[in-house]
């Protein structure tokens, strides 16, 4: 099997998609008792897609204040790769990947969160403890978020740990109308949401990028006009371009590699680079007078360190603009659970325009 996005052929993973049974659950039971057990796409070990198999356990109990959700749908992000490459030595197998989802509570959300709401979460599930690309999960109140009317489960199921990473670093590097931005990669997670949140709280530029020419039409027709399609225009000439010469006040950079030091330099006089991902890469160069010169500064993010009430704030935010129609997620393609490793492969290779959505 093969799928085609922007031009970029993926071919099948060599991860194996059967069921194995494990020593969780006694072995010889012709189906699974769906009372106790659960489908999950569990790494057995971090060696690359093969290391991934859909396993059977035991359903997670309600304890520890924790909220019972089924899982209807898993966003797939690059920290999955990361991880299953043996790229994130924290974490340790075997380990149910997946940090974010959308599910029904089913039990233990008292009054905030009744049994049958629809809710998005994201935590360091997958990571720290078993996550998302399961039927069941347990995760803490404040994990979650209701799901606005209007958003399937599908599309919130992308929105946790892009929005809230592009609203809360929006925050710290000090955004408020009036400001020009730059997220390169509009097609990418972090790049599409950091570019819709500030364009719908009154960016004077909301500016992005892609190294595709087909994925820049794309942003076109979707609406996106102050992207650089960085394989007919610089990234520094194309922000000189949009904002007459002054530059970008504030960079959210999840790509890294040559594109942080191209995103560097077109910042303006006092301007912030905040650099939290590297999909194309973990080492570049800069030149310091990008920096010095223009009294620049570069600062880092990680989500899963910011303070609850940051989290809170965030989620305000993205649920007002959400119900508004300001912003729209915007999804690629979905899997089934069993083809995690695929979706993982088309995510990472394929680079979609779009979030890539596992259904469970
Ligand atoms: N620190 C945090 O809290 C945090 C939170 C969220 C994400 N992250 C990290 O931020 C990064 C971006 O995440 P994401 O979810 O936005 O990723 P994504 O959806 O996979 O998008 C990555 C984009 O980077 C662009 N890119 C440019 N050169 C590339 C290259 N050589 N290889 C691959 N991609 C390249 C691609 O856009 P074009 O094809 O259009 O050029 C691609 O669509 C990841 O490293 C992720 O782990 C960190």
């Amino acid at each position: 099997m093969s799928s085609k996005s922007n031009g970029n052929i993926i071919t099948e993973p060599q991860a194996t998609s059967t069921l194995v049974e494990t020593g969780e659950v006694p072995v010889g039971k012709s189906a699974r008792d769906e009372e106790t057990e659960m489908r999950a796409m569990r790494a057995e070990k971090f060696t690359g897609y093969e290391g991934l198999k859909l396993v059977n356990l035991p359903k997670p109990a309600v304890s520890d204040g924790r909220v019972l959700l089924r899982v209807t749908a898993a966003g797939v992000t690059p920290l999955e790769h990361t991880i299953l490459s043996g790229h994130f030595p924290l974490a340790k197998a075997p380990l149910i990947l997946g940090s974010e989802g959308a599910g029904v509570v089913e039990e233990g959300g008292g009054t905030d969160f009744p049994a049958g709401s629809r809710v998005m979460f994201t935590g360091t599930y997958g990571v720290f403890e078993d996550g998302a690309y399961s039927e069941w999960l347990a995760v803490p109140k404040e994990n979650l978020c209701l799901i606005p009317e209007g958003v399937d489960d599908v599309s919130a199921a992308g929105i946790p740990v892009a929005y809230l990473t592009a609203q809360v670093a929006l925050t710290l590097a000090g955004f408020r109308a009036g400001k020009t931005v730059l997220a390169p990669a509009i097609g990418g997670s972090v790049g599409n949401a950091v570019t819709q949140l500030a364009r719908a709280s009154g960016a004077k530029h909301a500016m992005s990028s892609t190294t595709n020419h087909a994925k820049a039409e794309q942003a076109r027709a979707l609406g996106f006009h102050e992207v650089i399609d960085t394989s007919s225009e610089k990234l520094g000439d194309g922000v000189r371009r949009i904002t007459g010469g002054y530059g970008a006040d504030i960079v959210i950079d999840g790509v890294g590699g040559e594109v942080f030091s191209e995103a560097l330099a077109t910042l303006a006089p006092g301007g912030s680079l905040t650099t939290l991902g590297y999909s194309a890469g973990r080492k570049t160069t800069i030149d310091v007078t990008d920096l010095i010169w223009k009294q620049a500064s570069i600062t880092s993010f990680i989500l899963f360190a910011q303070p609850q009430a940051a989290w809170a704030d965030a989620w305000n935010t993205i649920v007002a603009l959400l119900q508004s129609g300001a912003i729209k997620p915007i999804v690629a393609n979905t899997f089934p659970l069993a083809e995690a490793a695929h979706a993982l492969r088309y995510l990472v290779e394929g680079r979609p325009f779009g979030r890539v959505v596992l259904t469970i």
